[in-house]
């Protein structure tokens, strides 16, 4: 898939912006400040219906505008996808989303129009921080893959957030316990199918991540694996998780929170078997997260049968010379968004177009 073109309206520092990308590497260039990474973000915006970067859509709506407008066609195999979200800041009103013209009832319904893998200085810090951002990334990339995983958890998570106010309740006397059941039962049948999908996204992910390692380090020794990590080990997660939450569920009341689910997942990463996180050096978690984002190229290209976008934000200059050459040629081969302050970082790729941009104003 490709991006034909590109529509915004006063969102983050642009005004009125509206052109046709190129089918290749696209190269954006400017100063700090300059407007690059915003671009980047409202693609995200019409892939995900979120921001990358945000959770508040206020932040997203020009300084003193009312709302903001970000608006994408994609061309894929099936004709054109024309994404339209619209931002109204409102925080209580249900995000606007049209595709081709067609109002959303849900957000989920977007999932899949628009495809992208964003790789940003962020993203280095995936291997060493806590559980939740390696959750966040595995929802991110399997909302992406099948909607119907964005929606189960959206279920899990509203399930979760009734049981802990429940609990609440349950402590101060005000409700029985026995009310806890019905929530009880939609963890455990939502996070039976999380369960699932993440397990097959991981042992489907480890090879590839695996091989795009070796590649990039060349050397074979260096194994990498990443493996689903939940509290849930069997195949029958449903009564596990039920089983579970019974047990734990005197100790929930005294802490008014849920101690057992897939809200407590994880993504383990090990190198020739040892875990990652504590032991291995700056560069070989940057490579792993490298490899980690070129596997879910290639995974999302076989799950959905286009090749996605590839967003890559200011990672070039984190990147030694041998892994940004790397990088820059498994580029060619997907529609490539890359930002950079210093156009001497890209010698060697093969770019179709580059964009200056200054002052939130696009010069090509
Ligand atoms: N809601 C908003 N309204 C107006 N301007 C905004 C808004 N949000 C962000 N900006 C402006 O956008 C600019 C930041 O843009 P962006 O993050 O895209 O920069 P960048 O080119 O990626 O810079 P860097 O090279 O440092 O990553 C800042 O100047 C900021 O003031
Ligand atoms: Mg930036």
């Amino acid at each position: 898939m490709f991006l034909s073109e590109i529509k915004l309206r006063d969102f983050r520092s642009y005004e009125r912006v509206s052109f046709h990308p190129s089918r290749g590497i696209t190269v954006l260039t400017g100063q700090n400040g300059a407007g690059k990474t915003n671009l980047l973000e409202s693609i995200h915006i019409c892939c995900l219906g979120r921001s990358h970067r945000t959770a508040f859509d206020r932040e997203l709506i020009r300084q003193g505008a009312e709302s903001a407008v970000c608006e994408m066609t994609a061309e894929k195999r099936d004709g054109g996808h024309t994404v339209r979200v619209l931002l109204s800041g409102d925080s209580r009103r249900l995000k606007d989303i049209t595709v081709n013209g067609k109002r959303l009832a849900r957000i989920g319904e977007m999932m899949g129009h628009i495809n992208c893998v964003l790789f940003s200085p962020e993203d280095l810090l995936l291997l060493r921080e806590g559980p939740s951002c390696r959750r966040r990334y595995m929802d991110m990339a399997l909302s992406q893959i099948d909607a119907r995983y964005f929606y189960v958890l959206q279920r899990y998570a509203g399930a979760l957030k009734q049981r802990n106010a429940l609990l609440k309740q349950i402590a101060a006397g005000e409700r029985g316990e026995d009310e806890l059941l019905i929530w009880d039962e939609q963890l455990a049948q939502s996070g039976e199918t999380l369960c699932r999908f993440r397990r097959r996204f991981a042992s489907s992910i480890s090879p590839l991540a695996k091989a795009k390692y070796a590649e990039i380090s060349k050397r074979e020794s260096e194994e990498l694996e990443i493996s689903y990590v939940s509290q849930v080990k069997s195949d029958s997660a449903r009564d596990e998780i039920l089983t579970g939450l019974l047990k734990s569920r005197r100790e929930d009341i005294r802490f008014r929170t849920t101690a057992f689910g897939v809200h407590h997942d994880d993504l383990r990463f090990t190198l020739c078997g040892q875990e990652m996180k504590n032991f291995a050096s700056q560069g070989q978690k940057r490579t792993a997260v490298l490899a980690l984002k070129l596997a879910q190229l290639s995974l999302m290209e076989a799950e959905i049968g286009e090749k996605p976008l590839l967003l890559l934000d200011d990672v070039l200059s984190e990147l030694d010379s041998m892994r940004r050459e790397y990088l820059l040629a498994s580029m060619d081969k997907a529609q490539t968004f890359v930002t950079c302050t210093d156009e001497t970082d890209l010698s060697g790729a093969k770019v179709d177009a580059i964009i200056r941009v200054s002052g939130s104003v696009l010069e090509y």
